[in-house]
């Protein structure tokens, strides 16, 4: 065998044996690269005779044609096989099942407040906000409860290191407040629910030291107790979506209102579950009252131009009867197990209230 023909053997055994690109590559540089066995052959032409240059020169070329080509071809191969390895070893079982994803809830406080706001806003209210460390003024002062009155030792306060002009920050022990935020910063008619935190230093089953209410206040030229009865009626039947509603207005006393009422809703109990609306026994869900004029006079709002009337409702105790939760210290000790059960699916938007758009 001539030694051209050995050269291609050998060449064509080992471009063969290559198992990756990169050796393949090598032995590329090793036959046909700058000093590879082939060009130093081509270059060995020049100290030859012309004929002998031309015939071996041919063959040499032809030699050079078949090792490219066999390269070219173990190239591909091993490009396909390798696109084939890493298809199989990058594999997705589609049959797996899927990996789940634990998803957050609405909480059922947020849930409540969410429908109470819907309500209000599209009869008309907007959202007014205040500080939940208050001072003493506007938490009690200018609701017309001053030192020493009874209703601040019924609030358990809590008090705060800091002061304001001389008098104890506390933590506001309810929305009122926002009343007189609210109308010390515009001019009346108001129209406004305030919801938030509150503070009282109080904890059983039906009390937590931290609670939420939502404050509603209406004042204009001639608001009277009928539109406060009507407001309440209309959001209570929504609120439980029910059609039938008992609602009986009780006298009572509040600083901040003159006529003051607590309102409660008739219920019963039927297989365990609390049926509102029906029934003979009566639930307190609300304080509420006509604005008493000493506080329009502390906002300089004139009580013989303007009146209107002011509510209160607890939103976590209106959460734990719409939801039948029957402890409330539940909503605030953060257990998964308990917030799963009782929680809302995020994207389950509540359903709005029957005839009512925003
Ligand atoms: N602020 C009262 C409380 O926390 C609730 C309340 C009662 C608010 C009557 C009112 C109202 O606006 O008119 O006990």
């Amino acid at each position: 065998m001539s030694d051209l023909a050995k050269l291609e053997q050998e060449a064509m055994q080992a471009i063969k044996g290559c198992t990756d690109l990169g050796s393949l590559e090598k032995k590329r540089v090793e036959y046909l690269g700058k000093r590879g066995f082939v060009t130093l052959l081509l270059r060995s032409l020049s100290t030859c005779s012309p004929s002998e240059r031309r015939d071996r020169g041919a063959l040499i070329n032809a030699v050079k044609r078949r090792i490219g080509l066999l390269i070219n071809t173990q190239k591909e191969l091993l490009e396909h096989l390798s696109i084939e390895n890493q298809l199989q070893s990058e594999a997705v079982d589609v049959s797996l099942p899927g990996r789940s994803v634990d998803v957050g809830g609405i909480h059922p406080v947020t849930r409540t407040l969410e429908r109470i706001q819907q309500f209000f806003c599209a009869v008309g209210y907007s959202v007014a906000t205040g500080p939940e460390i208050e001072d003493e003024y506007h938490n009690f002062e200018a609701l017309n409860i001053p030192p020493h009155h009874p209703a601040r030792a019924m609030h358990d306060t809590f008090y705060v290191e800091t002061e304001t002009d001389g008098m104890p920050n506390v933590l506001r022990t309810h929305t009122s407040p926002v009343q007189i935020r609210t109308m010390n910063k515009g001019k009346p008619p108001f129209k406004i629910i305030a919801p938030g935190r509150t503070y009282r230093s109080d904890s059983d089953q039906t009390h937590a030291p931290m609670f939420h209410q939502v404050e509603g206040l209406h004042i204009d030229k001639d608001i009277n107790m009928g539109h406060l009865k009507g407001c309440l009626n209309y959001f209570i039947k929504e609120f439980f979506e029910v059609d039938k509603l008992k609602m009986r207005f009780r006298p009572s006393h509040f600083p901040f209102t003159e006529p003051s009422a607590e309102v409660d809703i008739g219920y019963e109990i039927k297989d365990g579950k609390i049926i509102i609306g029906e029934g003979d026994k009566w639930l307190e869900i609300l304080g509420c009252g006509m604005v008493h004029p000493n506080v329009l006079k502390n906002v300089n709002v004139d009580p013989s131009k303007f009146q209107g009337y002011a509510f209160g409702i607890g939103i976590d105790r209106l959460g734990m009867l719409k939801y039948g939760i029957n402890d409330l210290r539940a909503f605030f000790e953060t257990d998964y197990r308990w917030l799963s059960h009782f929680g809302f699916d995020p994207l389950d938007v509540p359903s709005s209230y029957r005839g009512l758009s925003r």
